[in-house]
């Protein structure tokens, strides 16, 4: 029987299933010396497109810069009261530094090297997310880069090609972790040989449980709204505010 066969597996799949995003951090814990570089170098041997490892990602861990990425975080207080933000990025300036470097010219300044620096970042972050949650970490995404990209990249002192996508809060949890939120029952997400679009039952079905959540009736209520979808469609993630990211992401890549 080979380690994959054994309690290692089983052990992934249980951090898994308990986990939960932790929005509130002991302040007076730090991380254990080198921690950080041993979960990024685990996470830096995940696939990645060609090999070109097409991200990178920037610790702040002073309260300062902490502090400073919290305003433009909308004050979310994690950001501050983690051990460690870390802001994962789309990079193709440094696979550009190396073809110039090397008499080559990089092809990847336009929307198929973005695809694939998003690609290569998210996974990257994933897996350290995994990892941290693993060694008994706490974490949390915080999505809020791409509503002021500009002022993130000048905190960061990010060159053009490097494109921040979202920050991660890591430290330990103040007190007991949050539970598992719900997730769609594995029929909704998982299909057979085809897609199959989902009937009108279908929908009532999967999202029946999530609307009927305290939360989801309390948000519904407190925004003025009939339904669930009505506070995600016109509330959280409203057309115009993605329309407006959208119209900012794509020349900030660019430039
Ligand atoms: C890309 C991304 C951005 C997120 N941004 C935020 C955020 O800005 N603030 C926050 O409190 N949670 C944020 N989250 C966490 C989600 O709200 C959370 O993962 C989701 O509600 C499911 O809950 P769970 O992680 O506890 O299972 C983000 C998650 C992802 C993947």
């Amino acid at each position: 029987m080979n380690r994959r066969e054994t309690g290692m597996e089983k052990n992934i799949i249980d951090v898994l299933a308990r986990r939960a995003s932790v929005r509130a951090y002991d302040k007076e814990r730090p991380l254990p010396q080198g921690v950080l570089e041993k979960l990024l170098t685990a996470a830096m041997q995940a696939p990645t497109t060609g090999n070109m490892q097409l991200y990178s990602v920037i610790i702040t861990d002073s309260t300062d810069g902490k502090e400073r990425l919290k305003q433009l975080h909308f004050g979310q207080p994690m950001a501050a009261d983690c051990a460690a933000l870390l802001t994962f990025c789309a990079d193709v300036h440094r696979f550009g530094r190396w073809c110039a470097a090397r008499k080559a010219q990089s092809g990847l300044d336009n929307g198929g090297g973005m695809l694939m620096a998003m690609e290569d970042a998210v996974i990257f972050a994933q897996q350290f997310v995994t990892l941290a949650e693993a060694e008994g970490l706490g974490t949390c995404y915080l999505g809020t880069v791409p509503y002021n990209i500009e002022a993130f990249a000048k905190e960061l002192n990010l060159p053009s090609g490097v494109m921040p996508l979202f920050s991660v809060a890591v430290g330990y949890p103040a007190g007991e972790r949050p539970a598992p939120s719900d997730r769609l029952p594995l029929e909704a997400v998982m299909h057979h040989e085809k897609y199959r679009r989902p009937a009108a039952d279908d929908i009532d079905a999967w999202y029946s449980a999530k609307e009927a959540l305290p939360e989801s009736v309390r948000f519904i209520a407190e925004n003025g709204k009939e339904t669930l979808a009505q506070v995600y469609a016109d509330v959280r993630y409203p057309r115009a505010q993605n329309e407006k990211i959208a119209a900012d992401l794509v020349p900030f890549f660019f430039c």
